[in-house]
């Protein structure tokens, strides 16, 4: 780590969902930068006078970025972070971006319990996630790893059952889709790289119970 390095603080945010939300609770704890948006096509977005550094990830890659020490500390979903099982600390719940993982079937295809669905194939973007579930359950599935749209696949014919996050069910119920299995809720997290929260543990620390705080304030409204 160099000087430059240690002087400032390097925060990874995703883009997408949690951008917005991520965003404005750091500004809340004066963690900000100007044009800090995720439309910005720059993606290192600096506040000098503060010392903080905002970089712009796709969702998947952030939890990388952090493990690695190119960022100090990042937001990302549990989901994500389970799905990719990198070696970060998991500081704070930051108890926005609820969502659920769990399994889904066309209402057509819908059959009576999970093991009437063995040896079919399953489209999800965490196949990790849905392969330890599968395995807990005993029941052995094909996985087709996407990247996206996801509730496609099963229309098409592409698999028989997804496995992904829902958040109001709205995919779901405009696509004909219906849950059968509930695998792990997820909110956002605050992680941090693990040499950074040692190095900069002050600074990390105080910016934790700074966000706590907020956090408490505004449950208590
Ligand atoms: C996520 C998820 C579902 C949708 C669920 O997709 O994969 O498709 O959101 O949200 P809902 O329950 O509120 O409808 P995302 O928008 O991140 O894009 P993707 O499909 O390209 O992954």
């Amino acid at each position: 780590m160099t000087s430059s390095d240690m002087d400032y603080l390097t925060i990874a945010l995703p883009k997408g969902k949690l951008f917005g939300l991520s965003a404005d609770l750091l500004a809340k704890v004066g963690y900000t930068a100007e044009n800090l948006s995720e439309k910005s096509r720059k993606l290192i977005i600096s506040n000098e006078k503060e010392k903080i550094r905002f970089i712009i990830t796709k969702t998947a890659d952030l939890p990388t970025y952090v493990e690695y020490g190119a960022a100090d500390i990042g937001v990302i979903g549990k989901d994500v972070l389970l799905e990719e099982g990198k070696d970060v600390y998991e500081l704070l719940d930051l108890k926005f971006g609820y969502c659920r993982m769990m399994v889904a079937v066309p209402k057509a295809l819908k059959r009576e319990k999970l093991s009437d669905y063995a040896h079919l194939r399953v489209a999800t973007k965490f196949p990790h996630i849905a392969e330890r579930f599968f395995r807990s359950q005993g029941i052995q599935v094909e996985f087709i790893k996407l990247n996206g749209s996801i509730e496609l696949a099963p229309m098409v014919g592409l698999a028989e059952l997804i496995v992904d996050i829902v958040e109001t069910g709205r995919t779901l119920k405009e696509n004909n889709l219906e849950e059968i299995a509930q695998i792990v809720p997820a909110t956002a997290r605050l992680i941090a790289n693990r040499v950074s929260f040692k190095m900069k543990f002050d600074r990390i620390n105080k910016l934790v119970e700074d966000l706590k705080s907020v956090m408490a304030e505004e449950a208590a409204q």
